[in-house]
């Protein structure tokens, strides 16, 4: 059978926008940046990802377009030796991130169904605080956990066109729709003001005396949220039947992803401002507990409410499908299984091993600390080397099929690739396992003892 493409060069771009907006948007991006001082942590996130995301982006592209294939065959193709191995870091990752991404979007489904049936009436914090205790883990949110990967099934089993292309269609839109109602709700609260100026206004002193630590935050927030260092990228890039332009793609995927993160800071914060909770205390379940709280204390916070959840659910489904698909290539391309049993196969085998993470939330630490910290950073370190050093001249040629006039971008695009992407990647890499080992030996090993 011949491979599938795109039928439209929208339904690309919005395949890759839907992919890239997600949990690390709207869930990750406004606890971080709290944690990081509001505007000093915008500010580096924004330069992270035109400087180094933007050219990440590309390095996929080319990889994809150039070889038609899913990451693992695309690299045994280009490359030789252990590269044609590295296609296979990418399979592990996606099957990590995919087990624990689809747990955390169960949540976001639940409170929404909670917000349709009983509405949000927890106001103090520690009332907002056991309901997330109750949603996060248990039988219900093993449920979910399973409701959750049936939809993901349900849309890479149909197909690139029928389920991907689809889907994201209706999704896409309707989270920038949602969005945007949102932040002009958010723009007509008492906290409004305080919030813009907390989140807006530049603070370079903050940057300056804490930047060992907001850097590589920025830095890693870049990459997972441009769903950048396991092969998405590659492999929607590989379903594109003809030569366009891949820098202008690149371009829109990358605004968007990033006006999106932008605007949830508009809902969030003014959300938050308004009912006096300071953002950035917490980690993440703050976010559930208190915008649970602040949605039970703001007028019409209910159907605000179930709006921003069920938002944030569909998001979250545009983003696993693109790791579902991930897999799902690698096994109907490289062993030839038909696309029905594979999504389901794989989709199974996801769902058993995120089931520990519906158990206990040091679960969730055990994985997303491998995942994000290390495996994500080190997919985008070896796709960059690959490509500066290894394969720059084919790199270089693809990048300027369906581009009129390239001039020196595709120098200057190697260039970055090179030397800036490794040095920060190499740095994440560095602080994502100093990271994981003091979580291994302390939380991890306090849990274990405690068994
Ligand atoms: N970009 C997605 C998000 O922001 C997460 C993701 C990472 C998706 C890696 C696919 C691959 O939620």
């Amino acid at each position: 059978m011949a491979r599938e493409t795109w039928a439209t060069r929208a339904g690309f771009i919005l395949a890759a926008v839907g992919s890239a907006v997600g949990l690390g948007n709207i869930w990750r991006f406004p606890f971080i940046t709290g944690q990081y001082g509001g505007s000093s942590f915008l500010i580096t996130y924004l330069a992270f990802v035109a400087l180094i995301g933007f050219p990440a982006i590309l390095v996929e592209f080319v990889i994809g377009r150039r070889t038609e294939r899913n990451p693992v065959g695309a690299l045994r193709e280009l490359g030789s030796g252990v590269w044609a191995y590295a296609g296979w870091l990418f399979v592990v990752t996606g099957f990590i991130i995919l087990s624990y991404y689809s747990v955390v979007a169960g949540w976001f489904l639940r409170y929404t169904l909670i917000g349709i049936t009983e509405g949000f009436t927890a106001t103090d914090p520690a009332a907002a605080n056991a309901l997330y205790e109750s949603v996060s883990t248990g039988l219900d949110t093993l449920l979910f956990h399973a409701v959750f990967m049936a939809l993901v099934i349900g849309i890479i089993a149909a197909g690139v066109r029928r389920g991907i292309e689809l889907s994201v269609k209706v999704m896409v839109p309707a989270i920038l729709v949602l969005l945007l109602g949102l932040a002009a709700y958010g723009f007509t609260l008492d906290g409004a003001s305080a919030a813009y100026s907390y989140y807006l206004a530049p603070d370079f002193g903050t940057i300056a005396a804490n930047w060992t630590e907001i850097l590589p935050a920025a830095a890693g927030q870049a990459f997972f949220t441009l769903s950048i260092g396991m092969g998405v990228m590659i492999t929607y890039a590989s379903y594109l039947g003809e030569d366009r332009n891949l820098a202008a793609d690149a371009g829109i995927i990358a605004t968007l992803d990033t006006l999106v993160a932008v605007l949830v800071g508009f809902v969030v914060f003014p959300v938050l401002f308004t009912v006096g909770i300071e953002p950035g205390t917490g980690g993440p379940g703050a976010i559930f507990v208190s915008l649970t709280s602040a949605f039970a204390g703001i007028p019409g916070g209910r159907a605000i409410g179930v709006v921003f959840f069920g938002m944030v659910g569909i998001a979250a489904l545009s983003s696993a499908i693109s790791i579902l698909e991930v897999l799902v290539s690698y096994l109907i391309d490289e062993l030839g299984v038909a696309r029905v049993p594979a999504s389901v196969a794989l989709g199974v085998a996801v769902f058993l091993f995120g089931v520990p993470v519906t158990i206990d939330l040091v679960f969730l630490n055990l994985y997303d600390l491998l995942a994000d910290g290390i495996l994500l950073v080190l997919g985008s370190l070896l796709l960059a080397l690959f490509v500066g050093w290894v394969i720059p001249d084919i790199a270089r040629e693809e990048l300027r099929k369906g581009i009129a006039d390239i001039g020196g971008l595709g120098d200057a695009w190697i260039w970055a690739v090179r030397i800036p992407i490794v040095i920060v990647v190499i740095v994440s890499l560095y602080l994502g396992i100093v990271d994981y080992v003091g979580f291994l030996t302390g939380d991890f090993a306090e849990w274990l003892a405690a068994r």
